[in-house]
């Protein structure tokens, strides 16, 4: 059943606080649920329904006395009471549950022999009955009782108020949050878990005391986890004033777990690939993970539980603000130019394609069949972005201005995303008519940028044109508000002062708040057709567009590619510099593509190579955006810009271009291999990062080239490695080329690290992922090697996720990597709906493929709905994946 925005109703009733027991136990536990119901101001009229789900009822008293059978109702999704007593009155309802056999890890289930839970967003409804819905709030006490051997941690949101022994070696823990809170912030674990502990002093003097907990063999590896969860609390305090609230902050690693984390009011839960990191299990990139997501959580209290969402198609209004947020602090804790780009090239290969393709959505969705798809790359990447341009808009202080009204307006309510924009315009008074677009219309605007010169009159004009292309359900589109930020560079590269633009009939200035002109000017595009004027402009310059990436558009100028090699040597926004060379390795790619479809040689123009020589050889650029710049734009980048993808095509041409770099540059990628060597001791921050990124990333084109001293240098690598990082990075390089040093290296590194799951992970998706010709047999073996597992989710998104990544093997003409994946689907769905639904995502851009291949995959999508007892959560995206 479909759920749509434009229906929404306030809730009935309100429930004022929520006694909640918990019984666990190894057959059934019984959850006693007694509320205090009061009437809302503008109803509180029968029925009263509450959803609720695999639950078996065991009592409904009202008031203490127990309901007669025909005072209400059951049902698969509710329990209705038809009549309600006059208000106040106290509700008590009683259910039996099966932790233990819950497998879609959503509600209350066991990981590890341990209790947890996953709420959001409708998992509280498998717990009990309840008005599962954001915007019905509640002060919840939780009283949890379990066997003590068994169970020796019993933890609940808030403060821990009571605890005790009981008779037949049970024990009870009481648990008292004074928050008023929504149900999906709820969260019990209870186990045998060790914590790690520390203190964080809040600015105003409060104590905080910090638990890290996890199995005891784990402990020392949370190091980390816990210096950034200090650092984060210590970032709110200082960029957004936001202090911690409660005297305890918990967060408990569990191994299973269908997203990354959860914000739960002072007791996050967390999937341990992010929680634990050490030297030899994690890479760089982890540590890099696990400082963002434990920020993300923490900078949850203020945006996402202190302020809510009235439904879930507001959710945007706390994830893309929250990881705005995540990404704001981990641009201060590293390289801001570094985040900035990994940010956005994640949006281009996952958010672009979504906003391209059948599963299209706006940032705050229209309609849901299972709101569990909808915590997509849309709802937290572009809104992040549309979070973003805010700030673009207007500035730094502005939009901490805007943030300071929306918690003073909005504190301990329940808001949609109408109220957030309210805030940041109304604390800055303006108005931006077509900015509410960016929450309505899908699809990703087109921006279409054509510039000239008038030395006469030396002036410069920048033409706009925008097109938001239609999506499923929204035909025509009104053109929206886009932020172009724009630099001038002189012809020694310099960046021009800039003071005012002409648009139409209005003149814009520009200066700094502290009265100095910018060099970075922000146009404010918002028609479909516009022109902007800059005066006092000496000389023709090259003009540096959509600076840091703007806004989340697609950028079409006709800078020529002098210019763009121009901007990559010089251009002072770093983002720009890389977004240059990254705009002439698409065209380059497109250009090789037509070629080699049409069966010619390819080569590749010096000048690019040249471009990336001097790049490689600045010494004064950040090793890690060296990185960066040396990486050619994904294949699924360049097929989402072909009329027709042509996997096989593209990935010929990307391998060529990279074997033609790597013998052009091989003198300075060995020097970048020998003079970044692995180091002791290990530090993953930025600083230290940098050089094993570039290291990795030379090693990785070296030996591409398949040729014996190049492999030797990458074997030598692996066994001289003191880290995970380097270790992984010079397996990843050796894994490219199919034979035996790869098979040896593989199995080596299987024997060294068979005992630890998360690094199992990264080397079944190393596997997976593999372009080597044929790896649909070698995933299909790997589905069956004991490293993995179906029921555990990061098992299932590093072997099934990866592989659908690898597009010649996913995509194999034969069609036998998506008979591959049909099967997995259909096999997960019986045991995880949330997982499999995301396994389904693969195939919704099965129209951009030829013929071959569409009815390959169609088939499969056929199968899939056709197939009997098909969760709500795979119907949804299967189905709507067929659809024109
Ligand atoms: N709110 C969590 C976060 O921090 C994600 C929860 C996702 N849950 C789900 N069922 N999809 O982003
Ligand atoms: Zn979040």
């Amino acid at each position: 059943k479909e759920i749509f925005l434009k229906d929404y109703k306030a809730p009935n009733f309100a429930f004022e606080t929520l006694n909640l027991n918990f019984e666990l136990g190894e057959e059934h536990t019984i959850v006693t649920s007694s509320i205090h119901v009061l009437p809302t101001t503008s109803s509180g009229k029968a029925p009263l329904v509450l959803d609720g789900e695999n639950l078996k009822l065991v009592s409904v008293k009202i008031n203490g006395e127990k309901l007669a059978d025909d005072k209400f109702t059951v049902s698969t999704r509710h329990l209705t009471l038809a009549s309600t007593p006059s208000m106040p009155f106290d509700l008590e309802i009683v259910t039996e549950i099966e932790p233990q056999n819950n497998t879609s890890l959503d509600g209350l289930y066991k990981s590890s022999g341990n209790f947890c839970t996953q709420c959001e967003a409708e998992g509280f409804r498998k717990i009990t009955y309840y008005q599962d819905r954001p915007d019905v709030m509640s002060k919840f006490t939780t009283r949890i009782e379990g066997d003590q051997k068994l169970y020796p941690v019993l933890l609940s949101n808030g403060n821990l108020v009571d605890q005790g022994e009981l008779n037949d070696g049970k024990h009870y823990a009481v648990w008292k949050d004074p928050f008023r809170k929504p149900s999906y912030l709820f969260a019990l674990v209870a186990g045998q878990l060790v914590s790690r502990d520390d203190t964080f002093t809040t600015r105003s003097g409060r104590q905080v005391s910090l638990r890290i907990w996890t199995p005891a063999e784990d402990v020392p590896k949370t190091e980390y986890a816990m210096r950034s969860l200090k650092a984060a609390m210590k970032w709110d305090e200082e960029v957004f004033g936001l202090e911690y609230d409660l005297d305890l902050f918990n967060i408990v690693a569990v191994p299973d777990f269908n997203m990354g984390a959860m914000e739960n009011k002072s007791l996050n839960i967390f999937n341990s690939r992010l929680v634990l990191a050490s030297t030899q299990t994690a890479t760089d990139m982890d540590f890099a993970a696990i400082e963002g997501v434990i920020g993300h959580e923490y900078f949850h209290n203020w945006t996402g539980n202190r302020v809510t969402c009235r439904n879930w198609f507001q959710l945007s209004l706390k994830e893309g603000l929250t990881v705005f947020r995540d990404q704001e602090f981990s641009s201060d804790m590293g390289s801001r130019a570094v985040k900035r780009i990994g940010d956005v090239s994640l949006l281009r290969t996952a958010q672009f394609s979504q906003d391209a393709g059948p599963m299209a959505h706006p940032v705050r969705p229209h309609s849901y069949i299972k709101m569990d798809n909808f915590y997509t790359v849309t709802v937290y990447r572009k809104g992040a972005e549309v979070v973003r341009m805010y700030q673009t808009l207007l500035g730094k202080t502005g939009f901490r201005k805007g943030m300071d009204l929306y918690f003073k307006r909005h504190d301990g309510q329940a808001v949609t995303c109408e109220e957030f924009l309210a805030a940041m315009f109304d604390a800055n008074q303006v108005k931006f008519p077509t900015f509410p677009l960016w929450y309505s219309q899908a699809g990703t605007p087109l921006l279409i940028v054509t510039t000239s010169y008038k030395a006469e009159s030396q002036s410069f004009t920048i033409k706009c044109r925008q097109e938001v292309p239609a999506t499923p359900g929204q035909p025509e589109k009104e053109p929206m508000l886009i932020p172009l930020a724009v630099g001038l560079l002189d012809s020694k590269g310099n960046d021009m002062h800039l003071s005012s633009v002409k648009e139409g009939a209005s003149v814009h200035n520009f200066t700094n708040p502290d009265g100095s002109s910018v060099t970075t000017a922000v146009l404010r595009v918002d028609k479909a057709e516009q022109e902007f004027t800059f005066v006092d402009v000496k000389e023709k310059p090259v003009p540096s567009l959509l600076r840091n990436f703007s806004a989340p558009v697609r950028l079409v100028s006709d800078i020529s590619d002098e210019d763009l090699f121009f901007l990559l040597a010089h251009d002072s926004d770093q983002f720009n510099r890389w977004e240059a060379g990254q705009t002439l390795g698409r065209k380059l790619m497109l250009n090789l593509v037509a070629l080699q479809q049409k069966g010619e040689k390819l080569s590749v123009d010096s000048a690019f190579i040249e471009g990336l020589r001097s790049i490689l050889n600045d010494t004064s650029l950040d090793k890690a955006f060296v990185a960066k710049a040396l990486t050619l734009p994904a294949e699924s980048e360049v097929a989402d810009l072909m009329p027709v993808a042509d996997p096989d095509a593209i990935h010929e041409v990307r391998s060529f271009i990279i074997k033609q770099i790597a013998s052009s540059l091989h003198q300075e990628l060995l020097k970048a291999v020998e003079t970044n060597p692995s180091c002791e001791p290990y530090d993953p921050t930025h600083k230290y990062r940098a050089p094993r990124a570039l290291k990795n990333s030379a090693l990785n084109y070296l030996v591409s080239l398949n040729e014996p001293n190049f492999t030797k240098l990458a074997i030598s690598e692996y066994q001289k490695a003191t880290n995970l990082t380097d270790k992984f990075g010079a397996l990843t390089a050796l894994s490219q080329n199919p034979g035996v040093t790869r098979s040896e290296v593989l199995a080596d590194f299987y024997e060294q690290y068979k005992g630890d799951n998360l690094v199992m992970n990264k080397w079944l998706a190393l596997q997976a992922m593999s372009n080597i010709p044929g790896n649909v047999e070698q995933v299909q073996k790997l589905l069956e090697h004991p490293a993995f597992d179906i029921r555990n989710p990061n098992k299932v998104y590093s072997l099934i996720g990866g592989f659908c990544s690898s597009a010649v093997n996913f995509h194999a003409k034969d069609g036998s990597g998506y008979t591959l994946l049909g099967d997995v689907v259909l096999q997960l769905d019986k045991i995880n709906p949330q997982v499999a639904a995301r396994m389904v995502s693969p195939f919704s851009k099965w129209r951009r493929y030829g013929e071959e291949r569409q009815a390959a995959a169609k088939a499969q999508l056929e199968r899939i709905t056709s197939t009997n007892g098909l969760s709500d959560n795979v119907y949804e995206i299967a189905s709507k994946s067929l659809v024109l």
